[in-house]
């Protein structure tokens, strides 16, 4: 499935990823600005913060209380929509859309 990338700059990167990585490591395997991915995704760092797409929200299941806890660390502000983009993993069939939070420029 693919992941689109939108940038705080709208700069919008697609990367076609493989089904049952993160988002997280499709972005760090290709380049993407700001998801730095620091701790591998062992949910201790939360330098893959990112808006989920609202309409996407319910295709994942809500985060987990480590991931909850990490994103009131995350740099920017965490909103409804947040989430630390190694928990989310590829599915086929439902290509996936986030944002990235400008303070990981
Ligand atoms: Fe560190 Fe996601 S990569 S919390």
């Amino acid at each position: 499935s693919k992941v689109f990338y939108l940038q705080p700059d709208g700069v919008e990167k697609v990367i076609e990823g493989t089904d049952g990585e993160s988002v997280m490591t499709t972005a760090v395997k290709n380049g993407v600005r700001g998801i730095v991915g620091q701790c591998g995704g062992a949910l201790s760092c939360a330098t893959c913060h990112v808006f989920l797409a609202e309409d996407e929200l319910d295709n994942f299941s809500a985060p987990s209380e480590d991931e909850d806890d990490m994103l009131d660390c995350a740099a920017t502000d965490r909103e409804p929509n947040s989430r630390l983009s190694c928990q989310l993993l590829l599915r086929e069939g439902s290509d996936i859309h986030v944002t990235i939070p400008s303070s990981q420029l």
